[in-house]
C-alpha cells in the first residue's frame, strides 16, 4: 500500500473512532475546586498489605463486595473513608475507581502502594508522589496519536490533584520524616518491569520517577468524572535485573510506610 493511501485510511479510521466518543462531549477540566461539604475518600492498594493495616484500623465499618472487591466503608482517623483491595493491573484499578466514585459518593481518591524506581537516585524506601500518570504500554502510534496518548482525550498524562500532592508531600514530612520525597510521574502498565532493557524502554518514551501497574488507570477515571486524585508510592525495587531486586523482600515494609503517610492525610 502507498503513503498516500494509508494516509487517508489513517484519517477515516481515525474519524470513525471519534464519533461516539465526541457524542459523549468531552470532560471538563479538573481543577482543585471549593472543599466539598461532605468530604469522602476512597483509598485504593493493589495488594492485601497495601490495605490491610488500614482496614484494620477502621471503625464503623461495613463491607460491600461489588466486581469480586471487597468495599471497606468506614471511619478512619476521623475521616470518612471507603478502603480497597483493587488487586493487579489496570483493568481492575479501573473498575474500581469507577465503583468508589458512582456507587460510594467519594469526591477525591488516593492510591497507594509500592512501585519500582525508574531514576537512579529515588531509592528502595524513597516515596513518590504523582505529579502526573501515564500508560507507558499504552500505544496507538501507528495510526497517527502520541505513544501513550488516550485518543480523544488530547491527554497522554492524567495530572494529579495539586492540594493532594501538596497534602501528600506534607505527610511523608510529618509522618516519615527520615524519608525522602520526590514529586513527578508515575507510569503505569499491565507488566511487572524486571529487566533493564524494559526500564529504559518507558525512560526513553515517558520519563518518570517510578513503575507500577495500577495509578494511571485510576487517574483516567478520576479524570474522566473530575474527581481529584494522588498517586504515593514506596520504591520496593529499582525494576531492573540488578542485585537490588527487592520486591519480595521490600514490598511489606513499604507498603507499611505508605499507610502511616495515608492516615496522616486522612487525619489533617
Ligand atoms: N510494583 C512494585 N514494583 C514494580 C515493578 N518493578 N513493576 C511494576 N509494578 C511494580
Amino acid at each position: 500500500m502507498n503513503q498516500a493511501i494509508k494516509s487517508v485510511m489513517c484519517c477515516m479510521l481515525t474519524a470513525a473512532l471519534a464519533l461516539p466518543f465526541a457524542a459523549c462531549g468531552a470532560p471538563r477540566e479538573q481543577e482543585s475546586g471549593q472543599e466539598p461539604a461532605v468530604r469522602r475518600t476512597g483509598v485504593i492498594g493493589a495488594m492485601q498489605d497495601e490495605v490491610a493495616s488500614l482496614q484494620e484500623a477502621m471503625t464503623d465499618k461495613s463491607v460491600e463486595t461489588i466486581s469480586g472487591m471487597d468495599f471497606c466503608v468506614g471511619k478512619l482517623d476521623g475521616a470518612d473513608v471507603v478502603v480497597v483491595q483493587c488487586g493487579m493491573g489496570k483493568v481492575n484499578a479501573g473498575i474500581c475507581a469507577f465503583t468508589l466514585i458512582h456507587h460510594f459518593g467519594v469526591n477525591r481518591v488516593i492510591n497507594t502502594g509500592v512501585a519500582g524506581s525508574l531514576d537512579a537516585e529515588i531509592d528502595i524506601g524513597d516515596i513518590v508522589v504523582s505529579t502526573d500518570a501515564v500508560q507507558h504500554d499504552f500505544d496507538v502510534s501507528p495510526i497517527g496519536f502520541a505513544r501513550g496518548e488516550i485518543p480523544y482525550t488530547g491527554l497522554y498524562a492524567f495530572p494529579a490533584d495539586a492540594a493532594m500532592r501538596a497534602a501528600a508531600a506534607d505527610a511523608v514530612h510529618a509522618a516519615a520524616p527520615d524519608v525522602r520525597v520526590f514529586e513527578g510521574r508515575v507510569c503505569s502498565g499491565d507488566q511487572f518491569i524486571a529487566t533493564r532493557e524494559q526500564k529504559d524502554t518507558i525512560l526513553s518514551n515517558f520519563g518518570g520517577l517510578c513503575c507500577e501497574m495500577e495509578g494511571a488507570a485510576i487517574a483516567q477515571a478520576c479524570y474522566l468524572n473530575e474527581t481529584p486524585f494522588v498517586i504515593i508510592r514506596a520504591i520496593s525495587d529499582k525494576a531492573d535485573d540488578s542485585e537490588e531486586m527487592s520486591f519480595a523482600e521490600f514490598e511489606s515494609a513499604a507498603a507499611a510506610r505508605c499507610a502511616a503517610i495515608v492516615r496522616y492525610m486522612l487525619a489533617h
